[in-house]
């Protein structure tokens, strides 16, 4: 048993890491242009996704706000979000007057593909997914039906880096998709995000956005309607830091090993506890692969000793496993008041009583309410740690079982 809390090392910094951002930094640590590590670091996300352009942000969020705006909607422009996410996949919207629809999830926790047929109006524009977790969402149905009603489709890939329908990755569904690289997710700047798509006009105007002067200039076509403002861009500097990309890129060097690493430990944890009869693993169809930024379990209190509350802090005061915890941030959004009450930040777009107190989303509830997360390790010499978990749970899982 662990003495003291434990946690695994995230990011992994080793050697290869301090001399990546090492070199940049006696490099530049200032880019103006698709260049040096900013193109190198883009042209292998692209490449790996077999999406043509992709450019970075200082921020996932700032890489979500550039969707949202490269879509050209209008005020009052609906678009259909998931409840259940971290709110940076719907707050981006407010800036752009955009009014979020919320919509419930399925058992997985995922945006729920049916919700499309039951919310969208005529002013509906849009849908924007997040792959919660790491598990994909239901992309080759939430495309079809997007398809159908005309509708853009973003993907918000921030727990997703890498996961897989097939052989097809998420990010690849829809017109763009945007990662966050903050400092806890598989590929980690520390704070930065980038965007992706096929979409050479969207590209464009999501280079505008974030970026300005050389950029512009280098990447926007004379045709464009952008193209005359290339000096200021939209008035905007979104750019991350060369460091930060220095380091993504060196993470993202390795990452698949490490996706690797990560399923085979998921796996062993899911075959592990499957017969705990109050906890539900995660479950996917076979041909998903998911990146397992974190594995949810749903726990049923009805079944065990103790409230989810009193089984989590066991886990972590007796056992020391600070891995296992119960996720509070990444919550149902709607209520919140930047959704519910958005005229306080942008008066100009929403009126003072445009509130969705509607608190109709039972199945985002229910995941939230029963949700028990644990973060899954990377490296083969993580094993011995992970085996203590896998002990240190079995133990409490026995001890309060009914
Ligand atoms: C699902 C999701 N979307 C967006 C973000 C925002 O990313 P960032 O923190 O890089 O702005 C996060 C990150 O924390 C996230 O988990």
């Amino acid at each position: 048993m662990f003495r003291e809390m434990h946690r695994f090392e995230w990011p992994i910094i080793d050697s290869a890491s301090d001399e990546a951002v090492i070199k940049q930094l006696h490099t530049s640590i200032s880019l103006y242009k698709k260049e040096g590590i900013y193109d190198e670091f883009e042209r292998a996300f692209a490449d790996y996704h077999l999406l043509d352009y992709s450019v970075v942000f200082n921020s996932g969020t700032t890489a979500i706000w550039a969707m949202f705006g490269a879509l050209g909607l209008r005020p009052g422009d609906e678009v259909l979000v998931p409840t259940y996410t971290f709110f940076a996949t719907i707050s981006p919207m407010i800036q752009w007057g955009l009014t979020p629809v919320f919509c419930d999830c399925s058992e997985d926790g995922n945006f729920d593909p049916e919700e499309i047929i039951r919310k969208k109006t005529e002013r509906t524009k849009a849908v924007i997914v997040t792959h919660m977790w790491g598990i994909p969402c239901n992309m080759p149905k939430i495309s079809s039906l997007c398809k159908r009603f005309n509708l853009f489709l973003l993907e918000d890939c921030s727990h997703a880096h890498g996961a897989t329908i097939g052989d097809r990755k998420v990010g690849t569904w829809g017109d763009m998709a945007a990662w966050s690289l903050q400092g806890k997710k598989v590929v980690a700047a520390g704070q930065g995000g980038i965007l992706a798509t096929s979409n050479r006009s969207m590209y464009e105007h999501a280079v505008f956005l974030g970026h300005f002067n050389k950029r512009c200039f280098q990447e926007l076509s004379p045709e464009s309607k952008f193209a005359l403002y290339s000096i200021t861009g939209a008035g905007m500097n979104l750019r991350p830091s060369p460091l930060a990309i220095a380091l993504a890129n060196q993470q993202f060097s390795q990452f698949d090993q490490w996706l690797k690493q990560k399923r085979l430990y998921a796996q062993e944890w899911i075959e592990t506890f499957s017969d705990v009869p109050f906890l539900t693993m995660p479950k996917f169809p076979v041909e998903y692969q998911p990146t397992w930024y974190a594995l949810v379990m749903q726990y049923d209190a009805t079944k065990s000793k103790f409230s989810r509350s009193e089984f989590v802090e066991l886990l972590q005061n007796e056992y020391k496993l600070g891995e296992v915890d119960i996720p509070m941030s990444t919550c149902p959004n709607h209520l919140l008041p930047l959704f519910a009450q958005p005229h306080t930040v942008r008066p100009d777009f929403y009126d003072a009583n445009i509130g969705n107190m509607n608190d109709n989303f039972p199945m985002a509830r229910k995941f939230y309410d029963n949700a028990i997360k644990i973060f899954i390790p990377a490296r083969v010499s993580d094993n011995d740690d992970f085996q203590l978990y896998i002990e240190g749970f079995r133990e409490v899982a026995k001890m309060v079982v009914l």
